[in-house]
């Protein structure tokens, strides 16, 4: 797969990027990342990407030219990429969205600031609007990483067995039960007696058990 993200903050992906499972899938050649400074396409010599929204208020919108033409010179560089546009207004990220992105052989990502974006460029260039929860963030570098990382651990091959994507909260339906590894005891807290049993169909079934129970409590709208 290849990810491309156009932002203002290129260095807030390219510090992460290269570490845990991100790292090695793009070393194994799972994937690739393409990084791109919207100011590269900025049409004049100081490189404006922005500028006060029509109508008035606050805050700055980023510009039609710089947008377009930054996004068609990347899908030029490959195959059709599905362009996403990272922002608070989107559709709410979950695990069928990661999945379905997984399974795309090309993703652009776009990265807001600001305000936001011409809406033109969102009508004329941007396949979906997308959001990783009801907050705002300052910058959409930071959603993107977020789309990466929950996309790229689904891809074949880049979790080992040991790792493996199955028995995660939301793969499910219902969040994870809990987990213990050594001391059986620690400060008088014992782990509890099933797992300890070596009875995997039980144990299957308590922590399906407790996975259920823990959703209902916290998360009953994933019912
Ligand atoms: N940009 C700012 N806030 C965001 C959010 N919650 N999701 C995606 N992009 C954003």
């Amino acid at each position: 797969m290849r990810i491309d993200v156009l932002t203002l903050f290129p260095e807030i992906l390219s510090g992460a990027l290269p570490h845990s499972i991100l790292g090695r899938a793009e070393r194994e050649k799972r994937v690739e990342f393409h990084l791109h400074q919207l100011r590269d396409y900025a049409l004049d010599k100081h490189r404006i990407v922005d500028d006060r929204p029509y109508g008035g208020g606050p805050g700055m919108v980023l510009k039609c030219e710089p947008l377009v033409r930054a996004i068609e010179s990347i899908q030029a560089l490959g195959e059709p990429a599905h362009v996403v546009f990272m922002t608070p207004g989107g559709v709410r990220l979950n695990q069928a969205i990661a999945r379905k992105f997984s399974e795309k052989k090309r993703i652009l990502l776009i990265c807001g600031h600001y305000e936001g974006i011409d809406q033109r460029v969102i009508e004329g260039w941007v396949d979906e609007e997308i959001s990783i929860g009801d907050y705002v963030l300052s910058n959409g570098a930071v959603a993107a990483l977020v789309v990466i990382d929950a996309t790229v651990r689904l891809l074949p091959g880049v979790l080992g067995n040991e790792e493996s994507a199955g028995n995660d909260s939301f793969s499910e339906g219902d969040l994870e039960g809990p987990q213990y590894t050594r001391p059986e005891e620690f400060q008088g807290r014992k782990v509890p007696e099933i797992l300890l049993g070596g009875d995997h169909g039980k144990i299957r079934e308590w922590r399906a058990q407790r996975g259920r129970e823990k959703t209902k409590l916290i998360r009953p709208d994933l019912l």
